[in-house]
C-alpha cells in the first residue's frame, strides 16, 4: 500500500484557516491585464484552470497598488473598486476547488522601466545599474505614508472581493527590498540607516494592513534570503526582519532571492548541495526555521516530487512553492497528490545566443506566453522555440510600451 504524500497534508495557519495541501502556485505576473492595469475575464479562466489543478494555495502575479507605478506593462493595478465584480469572479474561480487565493501586492519603486515610467521613486535617489530604468527621485515622508495607505487600501478591496489573503512582495529588488537594502536606502531619517529603520517601511506596512483587515485575512511576505550584492541586504538581516514580522503575527514567509540587477534563479550558478536538493534557498530556510514559528514556503528550483517531499519531511519547509512548472503544467498538483512521482519537464530555455540567454526576460517571456494561452482556454505549449519566443516578447513589450506609459514628466 502506498503512503499518502506528505505534500497532501493540510497546513493550518495562525488564524486557524486551512490550506488544503502543501503545494502553492507562486506569484507569476499574468501579463493579461489591460494597458491601464484593469482586470479582465481571462483571469477567471486562468485561475479556474489552476484551481482544478489541485494546489492548496494560489498566489496571484504582482498587483500594483498605484496605477502610475508598474513593473511590467500588463500587470494588474487595484486602487479603487472599479473592477470589484471582475476581482470577485477571479477570486471565486480560484477558490472553486477548496484552495485559497492570496493576491501579491507590489510597488516597484525604481524598478519601473523607462517605457512605462519617466519618474520612478525610491527610498534614495540612487540609480540602478541597468539603463532600462530612469534614475529615481527620493520619496518624501508624506509619499511614504501615502504608499502605505495604498497597500492597505488595495488589501481591503481584495478582501471585499473574496480573496483569502495578500502577500507583500518584499523580494526581487522592488520597493520593499529597496527600503531594506543598505545599498539602495541611504536615508538619514527614520526610514533609513540602521536595520531597525530600514525595516520600518515593511513593518509599518504590515501593521497598517493588519489593523484594517483583521486576523482572519492572511498576510504573508515574499522576502529575499539576501540580495546577493556586496554591501547589500544580508542573510543575517533577512533573518532579523523575518523574526520581527513573525513576532508581529505574519501568516507565512516565502523565501526567494535576487533582483533585476542580480538574478539568482539560474541553474549554472548552483552549489552541488543545491543541485541535489533542487531548491535554491533550502539552506536559508533551515536556518530560518530555528528562528521563527510562522510557516515557511520555499520557491525556486523544485522540479521533482521526491525533492519536494524531502523538503517538507525535513521540517525546513512547510509549503512548496512552484512557479514555472505551473505555467506549463497547470495540473501538476493533482499529479503529485495522486502519487505519480512527478518530474517537471521545465528546463532552462536557450536561444543559443549567450547575451539573450542571460537576460531574465528570456525565461519570463516563454512562461508569460504559456500563461496567456491558458487564460484563453488553450493548452500551454510543450515544445520551446527559445529564439522565437524571445523576439515575440520583445516585440510585444515594445508595442505595449507605445500605448501604456503611466507616469510622464
Ligand atoms: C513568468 C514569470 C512571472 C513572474 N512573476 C512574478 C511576480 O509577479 N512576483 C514574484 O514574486 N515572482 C514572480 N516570478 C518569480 C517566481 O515566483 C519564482 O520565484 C521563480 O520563477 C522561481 O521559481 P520556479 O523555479 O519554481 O519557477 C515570476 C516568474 C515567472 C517565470
Amino acid at each position: 500500500m502506498s503512503h499518502p504524500s506528505p505534500l497532501s497534508q493540510p497546513l493550518i495557519l495562525r488564524s486557524g484557516s486551512v490550506i488544503k495541501n502543501r503545494l502553492c502556485k507562486s506569484a507569476m505576473n499574468e501579463a493579461i491585464a489591460t494597458g491601464k492595469g484593469g482586470v479582465v475575464r481571462q483571469f477567471e479562466v486562468l485561475y479556474k484552470t489552476w484551481a482544478e489543478g489541485g494546489a492548496g494555495l494560489l498566489v496571484t502575479g504582482n498587483v500594483m497598488v498605484d496605477k502610475r507605478h508598474a513593473n511590467e506593462p500588463l500587470a494588474v493595478a487595484v486602487e479603487d473598486r472599479n473592477d470589484i465584480r471582475l476581482l470577485a469572479l477571479w477570486a471565486r474561480a480560484a477558490k472553486s476547488h477548496g484552495g485559497q487565493i492570496w493576491a501579491q501586492l507590489n510597488h516597484p519603486g525604481k524598478q519601473s522601466p523607462k517605457f512605462l515610467n519617466d519618474a520612478p521613486v525610491a527610498p534614495s535617489p540612487i540609480p540602478l545599474a541597468s539603463n532600462m530604468f530612469h534614475p529615481p527621485r527620493e520619496l518624501t515622508e508624506e509619499e511614504i505614508n501615502d504608499i502605505i495607505r495604498r497597500f492597505t487600501n488595495t488589501a481591503l478591496i481584495l478582501k471585499e472581493a473574496g480573496f483569502d489573503g495578500v502577500q507583500l512582495h518584499g523580494a526581487h529588488g522592488y520597493l520593499i527590498s529597496q527600503f531594506l537594502s543598505p545599498n539602495h536606502n541611504q536615508r538619514t531619517d527614520q526610514w533609513g540607516g540602521t536595520l531597525e529603520n530600514r525595516m520600518r517601511f515593511v513593518t509599518t506596512l504590515y501593521q497598517s494592513i493588519r489593523a484594517e483587515v483583521g486576523n482572519d485575512f492572511a498576510i504573508g511576505i515574499k522576502l529575499n534570503s539576501s540580495d546577493f550584492q556586496k554591501g547589500g541586504f544580508t542573510h543575517e538581516e533577512s533573518i532579523e526582519v523575518c523574526k520581527r514580522l513573525d513576532a508581529l503575527g505574519i501568516d507565512m514567509i516565502e523565501v526567494s532571492g535576487g533582483s533585476w540587477e542580480n538574478p539568482v534563479n539560474r541553474r549554472g550558478e548552483q552549489k552541488e548541495s543545491t543541485r541535489k536538493r533542487e531548491a535554491y534557498f533550502l539552506d536559508f530556510a533551515e536556518q530560518l526555521k530555528n528562528n521563527i514559528s510562522a510557516p515557511i514556503m520555499v520557491t525556486g528550483g523544485f522540479r521533482s516530487q521526491q525533492a519536494m517531499e524531502q523538503a517538507v519531511t525535513s521540517g525546513a519547509v512547510d509549503i512548496v512553492g512552484l512557479a514555472r512548472p505551473f505555467a506549463v503544467d497547470p495540473q501538476l498538483a493533482n499529479t503529485i497528490l495522486q502519487g505519480k512521482n512527478y518530474q517537471s519537464a521545465v528546463v532552462p530555455i536557450s536561444t543559443g545566443i549567450k547575451k539573450i540567454d542571460e537576460m531574465a526576460i528570456m525565461e519570463i517571456s516563454w512562461y508569460t506566453d504559456q500563461i496567456r494561452r491558458v487564460s484563453e482556454g488553450l493548452p500551454p505549449k510543450t515544445k520551446v522555440y527559445g529564439a522565437l519566443s524571445a523576439f515575440a516578447v520583445l516585440y510585444r513589450f515594445w508595442k505595449r510600451g507605445q500605448t501604456v506609459k503611466r507616469v510622464r514628466t
